[in-house]
């Protein structure tokens, strides 16, 4: 695997594979890999004929200082990991190589990022769209990997290509979980052992919550159910169970049986914030 952590001799190194034709799958993380990531670069490297992984933890996504000081940093395993996995190139740039300037630019996506995480962490949505526009550009992938986990992202991204007009693919790669069903997550390695078994409550949520919008209970007794499984736990805390739109992330106060709905949610186990999702087939 070659790795580069400036800009200019990775952008040569791609304009000579794209002059010989070979297509190119970026899949952007933030490190601390996991088989989420694996599962991205899995799917990139079935789709084009080389997969870039970049490592970088954006510092304009965060809101939370502390959240930022803590997000996990495994960059020697990480690297063993993409070798493992058959990575061609990773970029691993410093701030420096990614911000020249203080006070960058802001992204603007309307209801889109101001809803659900948006309401929760302010800025985040910008942070994340500014960075990923960087990447694009530096690396021009034909198609680019975000998993499911982050819906509301997945969403944002796409709307940032449709917008900005990159001429990248963008398919769409489900949750992958543990075998108990917690949807990996790098902040998952913040958890104890004890956390880890109260982290389920947010698989064990959306599971109630699809069960019973199949069996045609209304919203509001599921999120009050929701709510209540939070309050009744300790060590937990709920921040949003809210039922969208899949289209638009439009937050839904009724559930109709022509509309793709998505269950999301997300809280705290101890400090560490969690977050999940899940699609509702079929409600009635
Ligand atoms: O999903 C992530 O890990 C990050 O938000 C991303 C897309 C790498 C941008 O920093």
């Amino acid at each position: 695997m070659e790795i580069f952590k400036e800009i200019e001799p990775i952008r040569a190194f791609l304009k000579t594979k794209k002059e010989q034709k070979k297509s190119v799958g970026l899949v952007p993380t933030m490190g601390a890999l996991h088989d989420g990531h694996l599962s991205l670069i899995r799917a990139s490297k079935a789709q084009n004929d080389l997969t870039v992984c970049s490592i970088y933890i954006n510092p304009t996504q965060f809101n939370n200082p502390t959240d930022l000081a803590k997000y996990p940093k495994t960059v020697e395993k990480d690297i063993a990991m993409l070798q493992q996995g058959g990575c061609d190139v990773l970029f691993l740039p410093d701030n420096s190589t990614m911000y020249k300037k203080e006070g960058g630019l802001k992204l603007d996506f309307g209801v889109l990022d101001k809803v659900l995480e948006g309401e929760f962490r302010p800025g985040h949505f910008s942070g994340v769209a500014l960075v990923v526009s960087k990447f694009f550009n530096i690396i021009q992938p034909d198609r680019a990997y975000f998993g499911q986990k982050d819906f509301q992202q997945f969403k944002v991204i796409n709307r940032l290509v449709e917008e900005l007009k990159f001429n990248i693919e963008l398919p769409f790669i489900p949750t992958m979980r543990e075998a108990d069903g917690l949807a990996m997550s790098s902040r998952n390695l913040r958890l104890n052992p004890e956390e880890r078994v109260k982290a389920l409550i947010f698989f064990k949520s959306l599971q109630l919550g699809k069960e019973e919008l199949l069996k045609g209970t209304s919203l509001s007794v599921v999120k009050n159910k929701v709510k209540s499984l939070f309050e009744t736990t300790s060590g937990v805390r709920l921040e949003y169970f809210e039922i969208a739109n899949a289209e638009n992330l439009t937050v839904l106060e009724n559930v109709g049986s022509s509309v793709n709905c998505i269950m999301l949610i997300a809280g705290f186990v101890g400090e560490i914030r969690l977050i999940d999702n899940m699609f509702v087939k079929d409600v009635k």
